[in-house]
């Protein structure tokens, strides 16, 4: 990922875009910054908004300060629920083709010690997703996913999920063609033509399906295949 510009989320405070604040969890998103008054001699803290009898001091007293902005946690739909469960084992992941991201910050959010990577081609929605307040161990790239350089070591997941089996295809060949004893696994969530994509990993690489399931979502049948690679294939 060479000529990739990566973005690690920073720790100042973000307002978030109405266009993703309405699928997210109203508990956690914090649109607007918060202050705190910090009486100087005490050092008793409350917020702004705090009773008013509590001010008993003038205000050059005390020192207005930033609050950590809370973490932007997605509500997920059953599909993108799904994708999170099966990637729950795994401490790399490639989030390719991420769009909104929800499924990405999930990951990161639910465990720090993971390292989360949102990939999308699409400039409008990297910078979308740069001006969220993200988990620090999650990075964004603005980048063709068929160029990104994998670790290729186990424990480590690439997500194709939503997209069209062409374009999945060319990036599991982008992304495998200069590697040799695979050791990443694949979750393939495709909405049409999923069968095409699974057959591709297995007759070109020989990877294999470790698990299988399908989730019904207003009509709709998503179909999973978490593949991993057969020992010896390259
Ligand atoms: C329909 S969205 C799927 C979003 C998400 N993965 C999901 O399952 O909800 C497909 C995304 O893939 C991105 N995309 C398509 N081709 C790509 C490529 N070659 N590299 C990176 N992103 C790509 C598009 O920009 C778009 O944001």
């Amino acid at each position: 990922m060479s000529d990739a510009t990566t973005h690690q989320a920073g720790s100042a405070s973000q307002t978030i875009p109405d266009v993703l604040s309405e699928h997210c969890a109203t508990a956690s998103v914090q649109p607007l910054q918060t202050v705190a008054l910090c009486n100087r001699s005490s050092g008793f803290i409350t917020e702004s908004s705090g009773l008013e009898e509590r001010h008993t001091k003038h205000i050059k007293d005390y020192s207005i300060r930033t609050l950590e902005p809370a973490l932007t946690i997605p509500k997920l739909s059953r599909r993108l629920n799904k994708l999170v469960q099966l990637a729950s084992d795994f401490n790399i992941i490639w989030d390719m083709g991420c769009d909104h991201g929800k499924t990405g910050i999930a990951l990161a959010a639910h465990n720090a010690s993971r390292e989360v990577h949102c990939i999308d081609c699409s400039k409008h929605v990297i910078t979308r997703l740069q001006s969220l307040q993200l988990p620090t161990n999650l990075t964004t790239a603005c980048v063709d996913a068929a160029t990104v350089k994998i670790h290729n070591c186990k424990g480590e997941l690439v997500i194709l999920a939503g997209m069209g089996s062409h374009t999945a295809n060319k990036i599991i060949d982008g992304i495998l063609s200069d590697t040799g004893d695979y050791q990443a696994s694949f979750l393939v969530s495709i909405h049409r033509n999923h069968d095409d994509t699974v057959a591709h990993l297995a007759s070109r690489y020989g990877f294999s399906t470790t698990q299988h399931c399908e989730v019904e979502e207003k009509k709709k049948t998503y179909r999973f295949d978490l593949m991993s690679p057969q020992h010896g294939h390259s």
